[in-house]
């Protein structure tokens, strides 16, 4: 019989009275284990070998469990401050104890509550009472948590009840792994194989020109693969499914007619605020909210559009108009500040300074970074992706707005999008939106939007309507793939497993 080089030289290795790891082998041929895996599914199917798989349990100590298991358990510890300032017999203030065991931060919280848990004794108005009756549960010389820290750390973990570890594991003091262990045996066949001798093929693995050209390929015997043995996984470079749905967005706005803005991320304040009628003293103007950038001012805006912009926020629009009568001055719209908003974007494109004058009707949207000065948390980054648009057309109405969101929304698989009415000074009316999270169930808000009113319409020289919206791509995000956390994608607290397995269907 002739077999490639690796299915014989594991033949040789192998047993036919001792099981043998496909690790144990790999080692003694000085071979890769994925091809060792190969030969033995390889000589498996020739009926050469047998080939057991049985699931192996690893276990080993996290960062907190080593710390324990070299200074002892918080609750012990606290245990024999106890004993040692007389606990058995008067309570002691806890205080006291804690510092005297040495415990910090959340180890307190651990001692206490695993204290009581063991009836190493009681917890009453902040004094300790140790136990020491010591029944067949406690004794703190014998813990059984601290028995198994020491036979894990030494390899010995087959030997402890299952029933600790699960607790070790629930109190992150350990981490259970499992792998499938192959091992495998020589059949009886496999040991006539190898009474009647076995030779090494010289196999082929790939078709060369050579080859074909030279008429070999004929000859040779072929390498054959196994397509349903393990391999080894490899993560490879791939794009972020942020910037995957980033590109899914465009798609479908462009395949709904929209054009894309582009424009600078570090803008005016003019641009940022003034054009969309903010008063210049409004709260979301404070450096609470923006990121100023100390930078010179920006010289070139449009005189002619900063007047009227001016103009719209002192006196208001029309015969019947009001402004703020609150302080404008254009040293504070020439400001430069990293944008908070694609607006900016959308007011440079109606303003007709982008692209020219544009006329009706119209569709524009970005998918560009943002930046807030807010608190993080599962739901807010500092920056984030807003995905801006606008139509421009006569009469509008919310209908229209209400049925392009329902459409776009639709394209995700996102079909009970829900409307608050809400306030912006720019638009009127303007609504928020509201997707249900799909693992929470929570309402949670993914947009703003509303028909930009006359005092930002007017100074731009817009003639007809112009409805527009802010959604976070962030948000819509969360509604796809269920993750409850903003930070699960981006960061260094991301969620590895999710990015490399997610799958953006486009
Ligand atoms: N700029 C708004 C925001 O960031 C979104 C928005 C844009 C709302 C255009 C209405 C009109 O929340």
């Amino acid at each position: 019989m002739r077999l490639p080089e690796t299915q014989v030289a594991l033949l040789e290795t192998a047993s036919a009275t001792e099981t043998k790891t496909v690790a144990q082998l790999a080692e003694e041929l000085g071979e890769d284990p994925t091809a060792v895996t190969r030969a033995a599914f390889e000589l498996e199917d020739a009926g050469l070998l047998a080939v057991d798989e049985h699931v192996a349990e690893d276990v080993h100590l996290t960062d907190e469990g080593e710390t324990y298991r070299e200074d002892g358990l918080p609750e012990l510890r606290l245990y024999e401050a106890a004993i040692d300032a007389g606990a058995d017999d008067d309570p002691v203030p806890m205080g006291e104890l804690i510092g005297a065991a040495g415990l910090e931060g959340p180890e307190v919280d651990i001692a206490l509550s695993n204290f009581a848990r063991k009836g190493l004794g009681r917890i009453d108005s902040g004094e300790v009472i140790a136990d020491t009756t010591e029944g067949p549960d406690v004794d703190p010389d014998a813990d059984p948590e601290t028995e198994a820290l020491e036979a894990i750390a030494s390899g010995n973990a087959g030997y402890t009840d299952p029933g600790i570890l699960d607790r070790l594991e629930t109190r992150g003091l350990i981490e259970r792994t499992e792998t499938t262990v192959r091992s495998v045996t020589l059949t009886d066949e496999g040991v006539t194989a190898m009474m009647e001798g076995v030779e090494v093929a010289e196999t082929v693995g790939a078709v060369t020109p050579e080859l074909l050209t030279s008429g070999e390929w004929e000859e040779v015997e072929f390498t054959e693969y196994n397509v349903e043995a393990d391999a080894e996984t490899v993560h490879g470079g791939k794009e972020h499914i942020l910037r995957q749905t980033a590109n899914r967005v465009k798609d479908v706005l462009v395949g709904m007619g929209f054009q894309e803005m582009e424009g600078p991320h570090a803008d005016a304040e003019f641009w940022i605020n003034d054009c969309l009628f903010m008063p210049q003293d409004h709260p979301a103007r404070t450096h609470w909210d923006q990121f100023g950038l100390d930078v010179p001012p920006m010289e070139d805006l449009p005189e002619d559009l900063l007047e009227r912009v001016e103009s719209a926020h002192r006196d208001g629009v029309g015969p019947d108009g009001d402004g703020y009568h609150s302080p404008w001055t254009t040293d504070v719209a020439r400001q430069v500040d990293l944008r908070g908003h694609t607006t900016s974007l959308s007011m440079r494109y109606l303003s007709g300074e982008q692209v020219g004058d544009l006329e009706p009707p119209q569709r524009y949207f970005s998918v560009e970074k943002v930046y807030r000065n807010d608190t993080l948390d599962p739901t807010h980054l500092l920056e984030f992706f807003q995905i801006e648009g606008w139509v421009m057309a006569e009469d509008l109405s919310v209908r229209d707005l209400m049925g392009t969101f329902t459409e776009f929304y639709e394209q995700f698989g996102i079909t009970d999008i829900e409307f608050k009415p809400h306030y912006n000074p720019y638009t009127e009316p303007s609504f928020e939106l509201f997707g249900k999270h799909p693992e929470t169930g929570e309402l949670i808000e993914i947009g703003n939007s509303g028909i930009f009113r006359e005092e930002v319409l007017s100074p731009l020289g817009v003639e007809c309507d112009v409805m527009a919206w802010g959604l976070a791509l962030e948000r819509l995000l969360m509604l796809m793939y269920g993750f409850e956390d903003i930070r699960d994608v981006h960061g260094t607290l991301c969620d590895l497993e999710l990015l490399r397995n997610v799958e953006v269907v486009h």
